[in-house]
């Protein structure tokens, strides 16, 4: 696999391989999300940002129809090989129109930054009744990291290169987003979760920060990387050895509402 392409435009690249290596834990710990889904034989559900499918396969073994959509081609072949039908996507521009009894989304709606769009394309996909059951990075969600990444970019320099990728949204903004929409909220709540990684910051960086790590020279990036890690090892690293990032997830369940 040709790990340099992609990297000259900047953006965020997924690898089944390094995804599955570095966060297996964002589907693991996102299996309660499944229970509130509570998908029935018989359904048809979309799986938005479905990764590498280790979450839409739990669905898949409800007896429900589903489909996973996800931007990275890499991830929908790695889904696919699991069995589960799925598209390259990008989530601004679902194409689908009421066919949809409930989209499933884990870990995925922070990285598209026009989140109104999405909401939209949510809506349309979705029967009138039908559910929107979600968790994504809220307001504060790695705070910690994304401080020691401005500061040590800042340090070269080059803050004003920044573009940040993610939109961390209050659960006040969101409700108002999915209401203006016309959503029924059922539920929502912002939730702290300290979450253990499997290995070094570094590789949760290499994983999941690209944007960031692509503004420095590669001949100074695995010294970036370990300046980052120094900083916020006060912070997260704990005292008997493991890498704890400062996560807070906002989950929530809403409904398209019958009428419309
Ligand atoms: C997350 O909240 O799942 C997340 C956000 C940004 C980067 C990586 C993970």
């Amino acid at each position: 696999m040709d790990r340099t392409d992609g990297e000259s435009s900047g953006q965020q690249r997924w690898f089944a391989d390094r995804y599955a290596a570095n966060a297996r834990f964002v589907s693991d710990l996102a299996e309660p999300l499944i229970e509130i889904l509570a998908p029935k034989k018989g359904e048809f559900i979309l799986d938005l940002g479905c990764g590498d499918g280790a979450l839409t396969k739990l669905v898949f073994d409800s007896g429900a129809t589903v489909i996973g959509a996800d931007a990275s081609f890499d991830q929908v072949t790695a889904c696919k090989k699991l069995g589960i039908p799925s598209v390259a996507m990008d989530g601004h521009n679902l194409a689908f129109n009421e066919v949809f009894d409930a989209i499933l989304t884990n870990a995925a709606l922070h990285w598209m930054t026009s989140p109104d769009d999405v909401i939209n394309g949510m809506w349309a996909a979705l029967k009138p009744g039908g559910r929107l059951v979600g968790e994504m990075g809220g307001a504060g969600n790695i705070a910690t990291i994304i401080r020691a990444l401005t500061e040590a970019l800042t340090c070269r320099g080059l803050q004003d290169k920044i573009e940040f990728p993610w939109f961390f949204p209050h659960e006040q903004e969101y409700r108002q987003r999915l209401e203006a929409r016309g959503f029924i909220v059922d539920y929502i709540e912002l939730i702290p979760r300290p979450t253990p990684l499997p290995g070094e910051l570094t590789n949760w960086l290499d994983t999941f920060g690209e944007q960031f790590l692509f503004l420095v020279p590669e001949k100074e990036r695995q010294g970036f990387k370990k300046e980052v890690a120094e900083a916020v090892r006060p912070d997260l690293f704990e005292p008997h050895g493991r890498w704890v990032a400062d996560y807070v997830r906002l989950r929530f369940s809403a409904t398209r509402s019958a009428e419309s």
